[in-house]
């Protein structure tokens, strides 16, 4: 099964993907994620990403596409696959469909998370990641039991630097302008698109995700 997570930046793809995969062994994969790695370990990917990333704007779809393509190729053919924050365009969906196509496989559902931007806003000025293990807290809602320390691997947290107010204003704009036409997108595909209410505490968007993937 390959499921898409879908929704604008803060809604909690990313915290909702860890439980499901942690759960029931699937391959989470996180563009985000992915591109962080990147430039934590100095390549040229991480380098040409670093300046769209810290405006908010999305990275190029070429550069995308290359690494979401190296990627999938490491991942069992019968493996379940959550795709957390791609695509993000029509180009990288198109993209996508042709990697998939090549090993016999298709997106099978996308799950579109909504929550209120005063909420988004909230929870991204409230994040707290950890560099290492990529262990996300919330100040407001899921402190780490030590202030400012991951309590995963103990290692520093920090506020990412696209989650600083004015940067955050700016990807909500790219999220709607370049993302949320995915969903009409989606809408005229073959696979299933359901809504999931991002709102709630964590444990609650988790079973209302659970019950839409069948899990
Ligand atoms: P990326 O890392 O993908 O950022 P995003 O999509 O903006 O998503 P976030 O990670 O900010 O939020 P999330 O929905 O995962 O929320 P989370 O679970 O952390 O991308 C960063 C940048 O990389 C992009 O701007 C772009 O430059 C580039 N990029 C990445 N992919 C790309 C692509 N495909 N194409 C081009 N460029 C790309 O939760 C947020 C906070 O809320 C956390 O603190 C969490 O603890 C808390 N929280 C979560 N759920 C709840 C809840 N139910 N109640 C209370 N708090 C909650």
């Amino acid at each position: 099964m390959v499921v898409i997570l879908l929704g604008p930046p803060g809604v909690g793809k990313g915290t909702q993907a860890v439980r499901l995969a942690d759960s029931v062994g699937w391959e989470h994969v996180s563009t985000g994620d992915l591109l962080r790695a990147a430039r934590r370990a100095g390549t040229e990917l991480g380098r040409k990403a670093q300046a769209f990333m810290d405006a908010g704007e999305l990275v190029p779809d070429s550069l995308i596409l290359d690494l979401v393509r190296d990627h999938l190729k490491g991942i069992p053919p019968e493996a379940g696959i959550l795709l957390d924050g791609f695509p993000r365009t029509t180009a990288q969906a198109e993209g996508l469909d042709g990697v998939l196509e090549a090993v016999g496989r298709r997106v099978d559902q996308v799950v579109v998370f909504e929550a209120p931007d005063e909420e988004l806003i909230r929870r991204l000025s409230g994040r707290r990641s950890c560099p290492e293990c990529g262990a996300v807290f919330n100040v407001h809602f899921t402190p780490p039991k030590q202030e400012g320390i991951c309590d995963r691997c103990g290692a520093a947290l920090v506020h990412r630097a696209d989650d600083k107010a004015e940067t955050v204003e700016n990807r909500l704009k790219v999220y709607a302008a370049q993302t949320e036409p995915l969903i009409e997108w989606y809408g005229r595909s073959e696979a299933a698109v359901v809504a999931v209410s991002a709102e709630a505490p964590v444990d609650d968007v988790q079973r209302e995700f659970r019950k839409a993937v069948g899990h």
